[in-house]
């Protein structure tokens, strides 16, 4: 069995603009799988994450739980994936055939979505349920921050909002082709495009957005940190941007305490990462 280890590209170039001693490189090279640490903003330790004692919660959010997809290719080259969460050293698996996470943090919820709908897993008590009665094959999901809304991508990159409790969706008509999506804190839509550029969702329409490289690599979108009270992130190759619902866009350019806390992090990650890949052995 011969399968690749390709880490999520906004998660590696986090780590490369964070710290020169990120993962090895030769790790990826080895490995047996494909690991996707599904947001890389989402902070990955529990307790005491921050460097700032007059900030404890720092530049980013962290919940004890992370979530953890694992691609394994077959001899058949069928590829597997499934959601694992990593949890006071320990992986599960929490969901099979699927890749879509959105961490609901501080709340002890997640919503996954696999080729059969859409799940809620409960970092607390570690249960799994369906979610409403929809049976797309989801590969994005976000929740908005004021509602119970849910926007997902499924695998024909269609975006819809799905609402009422997961019973009924809704099809985002301005998305086209999208690859990638997320909300900002004011659940502002935007979507990662077939040519790599991010576009937000406005009420007429879905405009590109100005100011970024003609051509982005490693592409990444997400919610931002949660300092960042408006606007979305988005990474081409190892700059990060905040990208706004007008359309423009700024580079981000992290200060000393903020790296420092990328560092933590990042340590943090290397031991979830080694501590998976003991526990994940087929
Ligand atoms: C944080 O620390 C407290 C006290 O040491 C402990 O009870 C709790 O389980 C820890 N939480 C996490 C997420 O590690
Ligand atoms: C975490 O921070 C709290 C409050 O600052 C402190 O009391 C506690 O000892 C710290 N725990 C660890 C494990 O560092
Ligand atoms: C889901 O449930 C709602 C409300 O019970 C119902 O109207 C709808 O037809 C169901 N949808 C599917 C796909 O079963
Ligand atoms: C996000 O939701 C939280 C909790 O409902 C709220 O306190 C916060 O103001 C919201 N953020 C924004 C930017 O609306
Ligand atoms: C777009 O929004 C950003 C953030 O609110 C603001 O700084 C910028 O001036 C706005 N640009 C235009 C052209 O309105």
């Amino acid at each position: 069995m011969r399968v690749l280890l390709f880490c999520l590209a906004g998660l590696l170039v986090c780590l490369q603009t964070a710290d020169s001693h990120s993962l090895p490189q030769k790790d990826y090279d080895t490995d047996s799988s494909k690991h996707d640490i599904t947001n890389p903003l989402n902070d990955i330790s529990g307790n005491n994450s921050s460097s700032d004692p007059d900030n404890s919660r720092g530049m980013f959010n962290f919940g004890s739980t992370t979530f953890l997809v694992r691609y394994v290719t077959r001899d058949d080259n069928k590829v597997d994936k499934s959601i694992y969460a990593h949890k006071n050293g320990k992986a599960k698996k929490v969901l099979e055939d699927g890749i879509a996470v959105f961490d609901d943090f501080p709340k002890s919820r997640a919503y996954l979505g696999n080729k059969d709908g859409i799940y809620v897993y409960d970092t607390e008590t570690e249960k799994l349920e369906k979610y409403g009665n929809l049976s797309d094959n989801v590969i994005g999901i976000v929740k908005e921050n004021r509602s119970d809304d849910l926007y997902i991508l499924t695998e024909d990159h269609v975006v819809y909002k799905v609402i009422e409790e997961g019973t009924k969706k809704v099809k985002v008509n301005e998305a086209e082709h999208a690859e990638r999506i997320a909300l900002d804190w004011d659940d502002n839509l935007y979507y990662i495009g077939a040519n790599d550029q991010p576009y937000v969702v406005a009420s007429d329409g879905a405009k590109k957005i100005e100011g970024l490289p003609a051509n982005p690599t490693s592409v990444f979108i997400s919610r931002p940190p949660i300092k960042i009270k408006h606007g979305a992130w988005f990474m081409s190759g190892k700059q990060p941007y905040i990208i706004y619902p007008n359309a423009s866009s700024e580079p981000y350019v992290f200060n000393d305490q903020e790296k420092l806390e990328y560092e933590k992090r990042i340590r943090d990650l290397e031991v979830i990462f080694s501590q998976f890949n003991n526990q994940i052995e087929e």
